[in-house]
Parts: structure tokens; C-alpha cells; sequence
């Protein structure tokens, strides 16, 4: 099946734009994920059927440790088709309190040899509201994690405004928390492609918003989604501020912002198109994860996330110190059968990494 799809369907899809394949992936993974036959016939392809791997985390058990990462799912819509290709979870949205239409297109370039995307979705969701109704009209798979990311709505007027940002991520917190809807709550400050994405990625700002977050009442886990451009320095003051503001755990980490790190930076656009994913952010995750895990020890739960597209990455990625790993850009570019390798090799590495 893996080399059906890099050699047949992977090069008709390449040909065709990212956004369009996108679409027609949500559309097939949801409907495939409605009925048992079709669960069944994925799950024969790609799900994980070896030893247990089960993982328990912040009182969450889940089937396997790897899940997708936000952004690919961002009305959820595919909770039940994934559990299937051995994810054993996924991160929904990012969701917003308002619907956002996103940015003009092309929201996705592919830059082939650089194993990368250049992501200018501008959160493109159908907001909290239907969100939560969507996913309370649907069944839940057992030992497969809902993770719910939380942005600010992305739109022009909400630029400079950091009272009406607060309020904005606070009421889509309030609401999924009185929707019991979500199994953990991510708070995502760091989107590098929305008119107001990166203003809490500021330490003064960050100790403004977590505090009213922490004023709304919530017995979930509560994660924060880091930026991965930013100095040490910085990175080390937001996590202080993490740390006393009760928030249980850090996803590292976003998109990339330097083109430059690319290994063909001739591929990229000329003007600034939003964040990079997958190869350029490999790197400097697995650097941020291990200086977090070496200062703070297990105070924080590390969900790694960036670059991995073999089962090789994604133990680097454990053994820098994550706890469970995210990923979105392997599985477009190595096809369907990635996570299922990677849970054979981490059931067969997991010794190593103890
Ligand atoms: C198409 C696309 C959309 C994304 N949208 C979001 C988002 O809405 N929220 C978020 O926190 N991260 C978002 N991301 C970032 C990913 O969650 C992830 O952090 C990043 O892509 C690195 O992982 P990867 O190399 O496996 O793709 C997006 C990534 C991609 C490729």
C-alpha cells in the first residue's frame, strides 16, 4: 500500500494544488470514518496491531503515542477515520470564537525538495460554535485522544487590541469547557500565518492571558503551542509564566518563519506567505524539547511536533524528551502507512529510550 501511494497516487496528487487535495482527503477520511467496513478495510492497511503502546498522559490513555498534529482537522471531521492509520490522537483546529473564512488563496505551497509546506491558512475554521455541535453529533472511538487548539479569531480589526484578543481566546475556553466537548485544551499563541496570530508569544502579554484563562473553571489538561523562532531567552520566560499559571503541558512547536532555513531557500516564496512546515522546523523542535525537558524536568508534558517523517524522527523526537509526538506534513508527504511504521518501531525501540 506505502509504495502504491508514493508511486501512483502521490504523484497524480502532487500535480494538483494543495488545497484542492486537502478538501478531497477531509471529504473521503470523513465519510470512510462513518462506516465499520471501511474503519475495518483502513485499519487493515494501516492501523497498529502490535504490542501494547499504549500510553497514559495527564489521566489520558491513549491507543498509540503519535497523533496529528492542528491544522490538518481543523472542524473535525475525521475522529473516526483516524484511529484507524494508528494515530492515537489528533489535535483539532485550531478553532476560533468566530468563523474565519482564512487567507486568499493558495492557503498551502509545497516545496518538494524541501519536505516542507508553506502554510497561509489564516486559521480557516467554521468556529467554536459548530465545533462543538459537530462533535457532539459524533460517536467517539475508544483509547484515540481529542485534542481542541484554540486560536483568536482571525480577522484585521483585532490587530492591536490585546483586551479584545483576551477575550476572544477566553470565550472559546469557556465554551468548550462548558460543552465538556475536548479531552485536552490546547492554547495556541504561536500561528505566524493570522492578522493577530504571534501577540501572546510576548511574555508581558502571555502573563495577561493565562491568568483569565485560569479564571474559567477546567478539569482538562491544559497545553500551550510554542513558537520555535524565538531566543531562549523568551522561550524560557513564557515557560516560566506556564509554569505559574498551572498550565500542565507545552507543544513544540509551531511553523517555522525563517525561510532561510531551508535547504533550498530558492524554492520559497519571495515575500514572506506564512510559516514553514516539516523539514525546516525538525531541528529547532527537537533543540527547544531537550533544553525544556533538561530545565524543567517533568514539570511540563512535551508533546513533540516538527519534521518527522520517519520512524527514526520520531524517536529522536521521544528521546529529546517528548512524551507523545504530532505530525502533519509526513503524512502528506510519506502517505497514510507512516504512522503505523513509526508505532512498530517505537514498540520495538521504546527499550532504548527508558
Ligand atoms: C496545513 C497546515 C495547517 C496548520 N494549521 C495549524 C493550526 O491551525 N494550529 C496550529 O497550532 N498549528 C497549525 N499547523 C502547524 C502544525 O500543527 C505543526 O506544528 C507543524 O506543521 C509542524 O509539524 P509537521 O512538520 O509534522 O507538519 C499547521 C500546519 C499545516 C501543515
Amino acid at each position: 500500500m506505502d509504495l502504491l501511494y508514493r508511486y501512483a497516487l502521490k504523484p497524480i496528487l502532487f500535480t494538483l494544488s494543495p488545497d484542492f487535495v486537502h478538501d478531497v482527503f477531509i471529504t473521503t477520511g470523513e465519510i470512510a470514518g462513518r462506516f465499520a467496513f471501511s474503519r475495518a478495510l483502513f485499519n487493515l492497511f494501516y492501523g497498529y496491531q502490535g504490542p501494547d503502546i499504549s500510553k497514559t498522559v495527564d489521566g489520558l490513555i491513549y491507543h498509540t503515542p503519535v497523533l496529528l498534529s492542528a491544522g490538518f482537522d481543523a472542524d473535525g471531521r475525521l475522529t473516526r477515520i483516524l484511529p484507524s492509520l494508528a494515530f492515537g490522537g489528533e489535535e483539532i483546529g485550531s478553532v476560533t470564537a468566530e468563523p474565519c473564512a482564512g487567507n486568499p488563496l493558495p492557503r498551502m505551497t509545497r516545496l518538494i525538495r524541501n519536505k516542507s509546506i508553506v502554510v497561509y491558512k489564516g486559521l480557516r475554521n467554521h468556529g467554536v460554535d459548530a465545533l462543538i455541535a459537530k462533535l457532539r453529533r459524533t460517536r467517539r472511538e475508544r483509547g484515540f485522544v481529542l485534542g481542541i487548539s484554540i486560536a483568536r479569531t482571525n480577522i484585521q480589526s483585532a490587530s492591536t487590541d490585546v483586551e479584545a484578543g483576551i477575550r476572544d481566546y477566553v470565550e472559546s475556553f469557556k465554551k468548550l469547557n462548558e460543552s465538556g466537548i475536548g479531552d485536552y485544551y490546547t492554547i495556541n499563541i504561536s500561528c505566524p500565518n493570522s492578522f493577530t496570530g504571534e501577540t501572546f508569544v510576548q511574555p508581558e502579554l502571555l502573563a495577561q492571558l493565562l491568568p483569565r484563562l485560569r479564571e474559567v473553571p477546567c478539569e482538562k489538561p491544559v497545553y500551550l503551542k510554542m513558537p520555535i523562532n524565538v531566543s531562549w531567552e523568551q522561550f524560557e520566560k513564557m515557560l516560566d509564566i506556564a509554569d505559574k499559571n498551572n498550565i500542565q503541558g507545552v507543544i513544540i512547536g509551531n511553523l517555522n518563519k525563517n525561510y532561510g532555513d531551508l535547504a533550498y531557500p530558492e524554492d520559497a516564496p519571495k515575500e514572506f506567505r506564512g510559516g514553514l512546515s516539516g523539514s525546516p522546523t525538525f531541528a529547532l523542535s527537537n533543540d527547544l524539547i531537550r533544553k525544556t525537558r533538561q530545565m524543567y524536568g517533568t514539570r511540563f508534558t512535551i508533546i513533540g511536533t516538527g519534521g518527522i517523517f520517519t520512524p527514526e524522527q520520531a524517536l529522536e523526537k521521544f528521546a529529546a524528551g517528548a512524551d507523545l509526538v504530532q505530525l502533519v506534513s509526513g503524512m502528506v508527504f510519506e502517505g497514510p502507512g507512516l504512522m503505523r511504521k513509526i508505532c512498530e518501531h517505537y514498540a520495538a525501540e521504546r527499550g532504548v529510550l527508558s
